[in-house]
């Protein structure tokens, strides 16, 4: 029997070992979490994605009384920006989250269905999609979605 090893490579970083780009991207995906519509969870996640013809495009999680209806931040970003440019690529995508009182102290990474939708983003785009993924003072940074979702299923699979 032979046993795979699956690696995953991390950058653990404070804030000013990011580059401007990602201090920028960062700022903006917490910034985000003010306007995130969740009085039912109170987590507020704030997410911001850089595109290829240099615009961000930022959003939050949006809630709903019947609960299943509301959508993740990274999808709600992802899907107006791939609505907005269908010919931009995504090369960067920031995440950042927040309850009431302050930023959460760890980072914040996707969720499976939001890992899905980045993966789809990425192959449908030109470059692989590096991860800002925002704690309060720590923030990790991620060269793929493909690093987080090793074994994926994608369009190739379909044959
Ligand atoms: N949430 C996100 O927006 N992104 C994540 O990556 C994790 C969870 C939202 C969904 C829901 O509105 C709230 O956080 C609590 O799960």
């Amino acid at each position: 029997m032979k046993e795979l090893n699956i690696t995953t490579k991390i950058k653990v970083c404070t804030y000013d070992e990011l580059t401007p780009e990602q201090k920028k991207l960062a700022d903006t995906a917490k910034e985000a979490t003010f306007r995130a519509y969740a009085p039912y969870s109170e987590f507020f996640v704030g997410s911001a994605a850089l595109l290829d013809n240099g615009e961000v495009i930022s959003g939050n999680n949006q809630e709903n009384a019947a609960y299943p209806s509301g959508l993740c931040a990274e999808r709600v970003t992802l899907f107006y920006a791939n609505s907005r440019y269908p010919d931009a690529s995504v090369l960067k995508l920031a995440i950042a989250a927040r309850t009431k009182g302050d930023f959460i102290e760890q980072i914040t990474a996707p969720c499976g269905a939001c890992r899905q939708v980045i993966l789809e983003t990425e192959d449908r785009g030109k470059y692989p999609i590096e991860m800002i993924l925002c704690g309060k003072e720590q923030y990790y940074i991620v060269e793929s979605i493909k690093d987080l979702l090793p074994l994926y299923f994608c369009k190739n699979d379909l044959g």
